[in-house]
């Protein structure tokens, strides 16, 4: 066969594997709002950067008369490309094949592409659409599974992982997203499950839709297992470009830096932010805003624990990650979900030299049988894991309220925080005024011919001793009271100042956190 033969063979068997599923698939696929795989990852890619490999790959399947059938790919999409002109590689299960389900080879597809890009030393990104284990291929399809698992956890804090969920993601295979870095979910497109609600209905008599059990919103707002959640496929794609512009490409690089620009403080001016009724809430991420470039903020799980916020934001042009509690959800107090969802960020910060900004306005952990039987302490103590364990730049500022265990747990000095900074308006104490007073004088309080009155006088004089920063000052807990309106200055000063930190943990094979 001549050059230009073989040429138009290779483009005819091409087009043939570009087909997917077919007509009737591909018609089935858009039915249900959702695009095909290559359309995805057309457009969350780079114009024209997209290039696939494997496109050839055969599926391994001989029983059940598999062996008669052609699946295009396999059912998934694999290459390399960029996003934002940052090389990715990704895969895209391609759900009108043999519903992206997962034999052999398709799983040999995705491995490939991870060990790529732990060896290009660049994200992943996998576009889940599947369901599930190819059932015809038996343990094959389990063994491809173990093998995706095992990746993901050597690829954890080496290159950032990205999961979106576009379609069911069910059994087992949701253990792959869960072991990633970040999960993305879209409305009504997204489902994750373990076992679906047949399965739950026959073994437990329970009765939930889909939605409910494991659609995209349960995933962003109860069970966390979701980072960011969108209404469209677009939506979620500009989300991960947007994440992109503030993450490196793996553990041993610093994310791009952009040109400075100073915060939008007409909006965003903490003086209207900051209530001056010390007991009335505010939102925390306006204050963030405030500190910011551009006030750009991407937060990260906002719709659970919101009574704390986590996110990333730039300052002087350079990443830093925000945890900050949030006093207009149960007054921003550490709980069980809200450790977690901090715990975790900080680790992704530390793992990939994005410097920590600690905002602490916290009464301290949650009280109550609830929280107690959940795990409180277990949970609770994964945050002190978390900062204790971070070594990049950690600068807190305390605002308002810093009691008890949420002084210590929100990056105190003591955690090894570089610095800690106070307003005028922080009161860092054991427990609040009222609390203190009522324990500590509950005599003088009982036996008064007026206990209210006396009660009051009690509090008053517990506030003027400690309910303010310059206790913690006069033991050097604190390095600087500052005025509101420095902080973004020695914010700044404070990351240019440790840009070269460099400080050494005990040699160890790895700790053992409180998972
Ligand atoms: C083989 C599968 C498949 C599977 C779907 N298909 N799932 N083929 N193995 N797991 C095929 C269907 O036969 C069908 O082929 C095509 O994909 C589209 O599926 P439909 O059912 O027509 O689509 P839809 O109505 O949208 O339903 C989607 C679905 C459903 C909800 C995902 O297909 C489903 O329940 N699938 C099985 C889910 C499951 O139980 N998977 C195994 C989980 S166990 P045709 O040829 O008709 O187009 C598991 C263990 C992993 O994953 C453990 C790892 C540790």
């Amino acid at each position: 066969m001549s050059m230009k033969n073989k040429t138009s063979d290779l483009r005819q068997r091409m087009s043939e594997a570009l087909k997917g599923g077919g007509d009737k698939a591909i018609l089935k696929q858009k039915a249900t709002g959702k695009m095909t795989a290559r359309e995805r990852i057309l457009a969350l890619l780079d114009p024209k950067s997209f290039h696939e490999y494997d496109l050839f790959v055969k599926h391994a399947g001989r029983d059940f008369d598999m062996d008669k059938k052609y699946l295009p790919g396999d059912g998934v999409i694999t290459g390399t490309g960029t996003i934002n002109g940052h090389p990715v590689c990704i895969y895209a299960q391609d759900f009108t094949v043999a519903g992206g389900s997962l034999g052999y080879m398709h799983a040999k597809k995705i491995t490939k592409i991870m060990d790529h890009a732990m060896k290009l030393k660049i994200p992943i990104i996998g576009i889940n659409d599947s369901g599930g284990a190819r059932i015809q291929e038996g343990v094959n399809s389990l063994a491809g599974y173990g093998e995706i698992f095992f990746r993901n956890t050597q690829a954890s804090g080496v290159i950032p992982q990205i999961s979106v969920i576009l379609g069911p993601c069910a059994g087992g295979a949701v253990y792959s997203p869960a072991l990633t870095d970040f999960v993305f979910v879209v409305d009504k497109i997204s489902k994750m499950f373990i076992t679906g609600p047949q399965v739950i209905k026959t073994v437990l008599g329970e009765e939930i839709s889909m939605e409910e059990l494991g659609g995209a919103r349960t995933h962003a707002e109860i069970t966390g297992n979701a980072h960011f959640f969108a209404q469209s496929e677009e939506e979620c794609f500009s989300q991960i470009k947007s994440l992109f512009t503030y993450i490196p490409w793996n553990n041993k690089k610093t994310a791009e830096s952009f040109p400075k620009k100073p915060p939008k403080t007409r909006q965003y001016k903490l003086d209207n932010i900051f209530p001056t009724d010390p007991r009335m809430p505010y939102d925390v991420k306006d204050v963030i805003r405030a500190l910011s470039d551009d006030s750009e903020f991407l937060e990260v799980q906002e719709y659970f624990a919101p009574n704390i916020v986590v996110g990333f934001s730039r300052l002087n042009g350079n990443t830093v990650g925000y945890v900050a509690n949030q006093p207009l959800v149960l007054a921003g107090v550490l709980d069980v979900d809200s450790s977690d969802k901090a715990a975790r960020f900080i680790r992704f910060c530390n793992a990939f030299n994005i410097p920590l900004i600690t905002l602490v306005d916290l009464p301290g952990y949650l009280p109550g049988i609830d929280q107690e039987h959940a795990g409180v302490i277990r949970h609770g103590a994964k945050v002190l894991y978390a900062y204790s364990e971070a070594t990049v730049p950690k600068i807190t500022v305390i605002t308002r309220k810093a009691y008890g265990g949420g002084y210590i747990a929100m990056c105190s000095h003591h955690l090894r925080a570089d610095f800690v900074f106070a307003w005028p308006t922080a009161e860092i104490a054991v427990m609040g005024p009222e609390g203190a007073a009522n324990i500590i004088f509950k005599n003088d309080i009982k036996n008064a011919d007026n206990p209210e009155k006396v009660r009051q006088e009690k509090i008053e004089e517990y506030k003027q001793k400690f309910a303010n920063p310059y206790v913690a000052a006069a033991y050097g807990y604190v390095d600087a009271v500052i005025e509101p309106e420095e902080t973004r200055n020695m914010l700044i000063h404070s990351l240019d100042i440790s840009a070269s930190k460099s400080v050494e943990r005990p040699d160890k094979k790895h700790g053992i956190p409180p998972f």
